[in-house]
């Protein structure tokens, strides 16, 4: 039996493990994956495995090889474990995300104007939209808590910011079970019809974030096909010879 897993901390909220062991009974493989909820980061041995919170960038310094778009990324959520040992770190968020946000384009139809998107957050995942966009020629601001983290904090988002991006996405854990009561601090009440709001979030299925831009009547898009992608790349990666992945 071959072993993958997911190293993260908490771990509560995940569905890689359902995912994965679903997709094994289904198609007959002899293969198992496991959780490992580790307060502090080590390395299992296993085949495989996904990266998760808060360990996307911090596992970097254990790898023996970076993929060219993990490192550019500058986080890793898959590592292929070879047979003589060796770590080569993915990022295949970013495949996931490819599969969600061109598409999520309020403008993609041509009828709306081209304007930028926010980007909520500046971690692991946060750096994985900012690629996208950028291979996608997306304008784009960040907004953090923090003045030198990103290009905008929640204080500066005036009517008149989020009136010319809309296009806005939660890069950030805020919402996600078991804390579901909470929303990012922006101002919900001059979202639009106009605007896309996508949740990286997938548990729960809406977020406060996403029920707010439900509410004022804007697209609303989770977390969890962008979860679906992003395994099915992992598992590409686990079971083919090595290259990179994503051009
Ligand atoms: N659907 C999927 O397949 C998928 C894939 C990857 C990630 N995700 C989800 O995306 C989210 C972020 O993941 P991540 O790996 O990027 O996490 P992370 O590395 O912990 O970073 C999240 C960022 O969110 C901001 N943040 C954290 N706590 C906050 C708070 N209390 N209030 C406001 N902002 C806060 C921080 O940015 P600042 O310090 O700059 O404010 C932080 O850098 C998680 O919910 C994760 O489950 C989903």
């Amino acid at each position: 039996m071959k072993h993958y897993g997911l190293i993260g901390h908490p771990l509560g909220h995940s569905f890689s493990k359902d995912y994965f062991t679903e997709k094994f009974r289904r198609e007959g493989l002899d293969c198992e994956y496991e959780n490992y909820d580790l307060p502090s980061l080590r390395i299992p041995k296993l085949c495989g495995f996904n990266v998760t919170i808060p360990y996307k960038e911090s596992i970097i310094p254990y790898l023996d090889e970076l993929d060219p778009v993990a490192a550019e990324v500058g986080a890793v959520n898959t590592v292929k474990v070879l047979d003589d040992g060796r770590m080569i770190g993915y990022n295949t968020d970013v495949i996931g995300l490819n599969a969600i946000i061109p598409r999520a384009l309020p403008w993609a139809d041509g009828k709306m104007p081209l304007r930028g998107a926010l980007v909520l957050g500046t971690g692991g995942a946060s750096k994985a939209v900012q690629y996208i966009l950028r291979k996608n020629n997306i304008p784009y601001k960040t907004v953090s808590r923090s003045k030198e983290k990103g290009d905008l904090t929640y204080q500066d988002l005036t009517p008149e910011v989020i009136q010319s991006h809309l296009l806005i996405i939660n890069a950030t854990p805020v919402g996600m079970t078991p804390i579901i009561n909470e929303a990012p601090n922006i101002p919900y009440e001059v979202i639009t019809s106009q605007h896309t709001l996508f949740d990286l979030i997938y548990n729960p299925e809406e977020t406060i974030f996403l029920k707010h831009g439900r509410e004022h009547g804007a697209t609303t898009i989770n977390g969890l096909a962008m979860l679906h992608a992003q395994a099915e790349a992992s598992w590409r990666i686990w079971r083919r010879a090595e290259g990179t992945l994503f051009q």
